[in-house]
């Protein structure tokens, strides 16, 4: 089944955010195999982020993530790559549609809240930094 990496940011946990968003992603029917709270350090920012090493915005992405504590999870469900993204919304808040996260709660690119990985490559590296295959639970869903 389908994995992706969902990581709610600094911003949205210092805004009271976290169980407004897992609440949406349990009412859409994904299913949350993985979560914890975790402060990133430098070098975790370093790798998640490795492909924005050397943008203009790379420092500040990184003071920003490493700022306060994250909460990771895992989802898992049928198309959920994109089913996470589309729930998102735009990386730009301001080209968020509303009802998206980013849309109903963020307003700058660079405080955007939450972070969803953009294809199955990504989330399967993504998962690996922050989860132990067996902090993953299997568990059967009851709908
Ligand atoms: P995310 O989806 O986590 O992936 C890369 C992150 O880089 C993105 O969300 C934003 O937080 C950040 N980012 C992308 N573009 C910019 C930008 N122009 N200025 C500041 N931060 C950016």
């Amino acid at each position: 089944m389908e994995r992706t990496y969902v990581m709610i940011k600094p911003d949205g946990v210092q805004r009271n955010l976290i169980g407004e968003i897992i609440t949406r992603f349990e009412r859409k029917g994904l299913k949350i195999v993985g979560l914890k709270m975790l402060q990133m350090d430098r070098a975790m920012a370093e790798k998640h982020y490795a492909e924005h090493t050397g943008k203009p915005f790379f420092e500040g992405l990184v003071s920003y993530i490493t700022s306060g504590p994250v909460v990771a999870m895992v989802l898992e469900g049928k198309d959920v790559v994109a089913t996470a993204r589309a729930m998102n919304g735009a990386t730009n808040p301001a080209n968020a549609g509303p009802g998206t996260i980013r849309g109903d709660y963020a307003i700058e690119v660079g405080r955007n809240v939450i972070h969803a990985s953009d294809s199955i490559d990504s989330a399967n590296r993504e998962i690996a930094i922050y989860f132990t295959e067996n902090e993953l639970c299997e568990y059967k869903k009851v709908l």
